[in-house]
């Protein structure tokens, strides 16, 4: 699966795709296609773990929720991070302005049915996180929940989260990993290689969905990797925390003050 340990992993690349556009064109059409079963199947299939690690993120960055900060949720899916946020915000009155984007549809559709259910002041709108359609240091936080994996270019969408993050600003990433160590790895892997795709492709309808997943995961460089990339970026605090053995790693990392130019 991967192409080797020491050549640099620039994107995601689901089966048979060349290049950056025909890899992010198959990624927002897997997407489409299971919006409309995609909490059932997160909820089942990490069972309902994936709430946890959204609650857990929405808690760490909460110190940030200063009022009147600005906060995007990047590749927002059905939205679920960007809420756990705003309860956070709310939980200690705080008035952050929060925004969830992402380039399906489908997706945003079930994310905005959602908000008017819970009354939700999260806006949604369609953005490709490769070109944010936001000024330049418009944001205090910049989170991403299991979406960064799917991008097209990691550099980019790096640059990207940079550059509309005001300086001081955090960006949060939160995304799968493949656990280290012999039993917990191996029985993770037996798991997401073998079960999961079967249980998602049935669910869903999508086969290949749910096996670009684990290969997605497989091929994400590593979490020490994805610090050093966000290191490299101009991003200053880069740390991170590993979640249930290595399944999940978030990482918090600072704009810099200083510009880059
Ligand atoms: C695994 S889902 C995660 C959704 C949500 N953040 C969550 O926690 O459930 C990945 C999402 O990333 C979105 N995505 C992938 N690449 C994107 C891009 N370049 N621009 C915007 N959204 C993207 C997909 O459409 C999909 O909704």
């Amino acid at each position: 699966m991967n192409s080797g340990a020491r050549s640099p992993v620039t994107g995601t690349r689901p089966e048979g795709t060349r290049d950056e556009a025909e890899a992010a064109r198959r990624v927002q059409d897997l997407f489409g296609r299971i919006a409309p079963r995609y909490d059932f199947l997160n909820h089942l299939l990490s069972f309902s773990f994936d709430r946890a690690w959204r609650r857990r993120t929405a808690r760490m960055v909460a110190p940030r929720l200063r009022p009147g900060a600005r906060v995007l949720d990047v590749c927002c899916g059905t939205g679920d991070l960007a809420f756990a946020i705003e309860r956070e915000a709310r939980r200690d009155s705080r008035d952050a302005r929060i925004w969830g984007g992402d380039f399906v549809h489908a997706m945003l559709e079930r994310a905005r049915g959602k908000a008017a259910r819970i009354a939700s002041g999260v806006q949604f709108l369609g953005v490709d996180a490769l070109r944010l359609p936001f000024a330049d240091a418009t944001f205090d936080l910049v989170a991403v929940a299991f979406g960064f994996r799917n991008l097209a270019s990691y550099a980019v969408g790096i640059d990207e989260f940079r550059r509309v993050l005001r300086p001081g600003g955090q960006v949060a990433i939160l995304e799968f990993s493949e656990p280290p160590g012999p039993v917990f790895g191996r029985l993770y892997r037996f798991y997401f290689r073998k079960i999961l795709p079967i249980l998602g492709g049935l669910i869903s309808g999508s086969r290949q969905a749910y096996g670009y997943l684990p290969a997605s995961v497989a091929r994400f460089p590593s979490p020490e990797d994805l610090a050093e990339r966000l290191h490299a970026a101009g991003f200053a605090s880069v740390r991170l925390e590993r979640w249930m053995g290595g399944i999940v790693v978030l990482h918090l990392a600072e704009r810099a003050a200083d510009e880059r130019g």
